[in-house]
């Protein structure tokens, strides 16, 4: 496993805030990953694990041995091992030195080859079409996205695809939540807005979306009961079903994953 150190810092007239916002960036998941990075809001992971699913199958889907993937905004590694069990050639990038350092030391305990370093997602150091994959899980909606699909879209090779699992920013239920734990998530971060959506629209031939967690959110009282998987099972299919038949409830998905191909550079 190599570890290379690079941070790329804005520079110029008007970039002060972009520093600040990634210093913010840095420092919040720094201490997360430096300590126990379990928030009170983690604990709503057991209602997306079908979401979560689909992101790995999907990304699964695209490893082949010896090509090259990005994850994208990796924290302590989310896909990156795996990525690289299968086969790929694997960078993982991320602004936090911390959650790097968390990647590094699991990847040489596991003995995986991993690249990690640290940059900024909106900056990347990497030539024109260096990768065949760019998966991230959580990223997007913490930079500027105009900036970041225009790094996603020059590193990309023109077959390449990218994969991303994301928060949606529309269920007012999960909003109020938000509004109301302020302390658990950046002061920048933003879950994404149809806005955001048709921006990655225009920049890829083919946008493939899938939504999750609607009323599967109500299984979350029972997570620590019995009845737990079952009734998630039960509501889980009925959010298929919704999203399938009624298309304006979509935008309420707690959870997003995709699936994009054709890079428009
Ligand atoms: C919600 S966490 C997700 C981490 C990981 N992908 C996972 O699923 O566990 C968001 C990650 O984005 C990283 N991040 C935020 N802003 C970034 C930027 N401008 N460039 C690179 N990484 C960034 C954070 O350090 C953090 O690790």
């Amino acid at each position: 496993m190599s570890l290379g150190t690079v941070c790329h810092a804005a520079s110029g007239p008007g970039n002060s805030s972009v520093n600040e916002r990634l210093a913010r960036e840095r420092e919040f998941h720094d201490e997360r990953f430096g300590g126990g990075d379990e928030r009170p809001a983690d604990a709503f992971y057991a209602v997306s694990t079908e979401a979560e699913a689909h992101y790995r199958r999907a990304v699964r889907e695209i490893v082949a041995t010896g090509i090259k993937a990005l994850e994208y905004g990796c924290g302590a590694g989310s896909e990156a091992f795996v990525l690289s069990e299968l086969g790929a050639n694997v960078t993982a990038i991320d602004i936090s030195p911390v959650a790097l350092e968390r990647a590094k030391l699991t990847a040489s305990t596991r003995g995986i080859a991993v690249s990690t370093l640290v940059m900024d997602a909106e900056r990347l150091a990497f030539a024109d079409h260096s990768f065949d994959l760019v998966a991230g899980s959580g990223i997007l909606h913490h930079l500027e996205l105009g900036s970041a699909i225009d790094e996603v879209v020059r590193v990309l090779r023109p077959t390449g695809r990218a994969v991303f699992i994301e928060p949606l920013g529309h269920n007012p239920v999960i909003n109020l939540y938000r509004r109301l734990t302020p302390g658990q998530r950046t002061h920048d971060e933003h879950p994404l807005m149809d806005e955001d959506l048709d921006l990655l629209r225009r920049r890829f031939d083919r946008v493939e979306m899938s939504y999750f967690v609607l009323s599967a959110l109500a299984a979350f009282p029972l997570r620590n009961r019995a009845a737990f998987e079952s009734t998630l099972a039960r509501l889980q299919g009925l959010d298929r079903h919704l999203f399938y038949r009624v298309a304006r409830l979509r935008k309420y998905a707690w959870m997003l994953v995709l699936e994009l191909s054709g890079p428009r550079f």
